[in-house]
């Protein structure tokens, strides 16, 4: 199966789980990049802004095209108890060219909102989910939830 795993990350905890699924997987990986500003405390705040009006933004086009995968597995850290606004602009610029997707989210702590969310933005239910949070991250607890993740695809 033809895998692509695409994400965003601001700070490297999404981009730390994006590169062990990848690796596992030996697949393509892609990690998004926005035009607009997101490091420092103010693009904190303005991304926390951002992120709880669902809001958009203007991404550097990403250079793998969906639609040449057999299944595509999103990452997000959460921003605001959403999506980051990176990958929401990615799901509503893509939706129709996913054929099969998985959703993995990294955050402070647990979300049930998220995945929903990402399934209605991009009209597909997901194979797969993964929500982890950071701490798990730092302490290398995570391999056990990306095993069984895996596991489902
Ligand atoms: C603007 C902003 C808002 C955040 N809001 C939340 C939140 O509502 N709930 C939560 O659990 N974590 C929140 N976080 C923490 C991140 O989701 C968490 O640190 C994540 O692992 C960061 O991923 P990254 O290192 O790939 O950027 C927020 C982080 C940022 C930058």
């Amino acid at each position: 199966m033809k895998t692509l795993v695409i994400f965003y990350s601001r700070t490297g905890n999404t981009r730390k789980v994006a590169d062990e699924i990848a690796k596992v997987f030996g697949c393509d990986t892609e990690e998004l990049a926005d035009t607009k500003k997101r490091a420092g405390i103010l693009h904190y705040l303005s991304s926390g802004r951002d992120a709880q009006k669902e809001m958009l933004t203007t991404l550097v086009e990403p250079k793998n095209d969906p639609s040449k995968y057999d299944l595509v597995v999103i990452g997000t850290p959460v921003w605001a108890s959403k999506m980051s606004v990176p990958v929401r602009a990615y799901l509503h610029l893509k939706k129709d060219s996913f054929k099969k997707v998985a959703f993995f989210y990294t955050a402070g702590s647990q979300n049930d909102k998220i995945f929903p969310d990402m399934s209605k933005v991009c009209g597909k239910t997901p194979v797969a989910t993964l929500g982890l949070s950071a701490a798990e991250i730092r302490k290398g607890d995570s391999a056990q939830k990306i095993k069984e993740f895996l596991e489902k695809l």
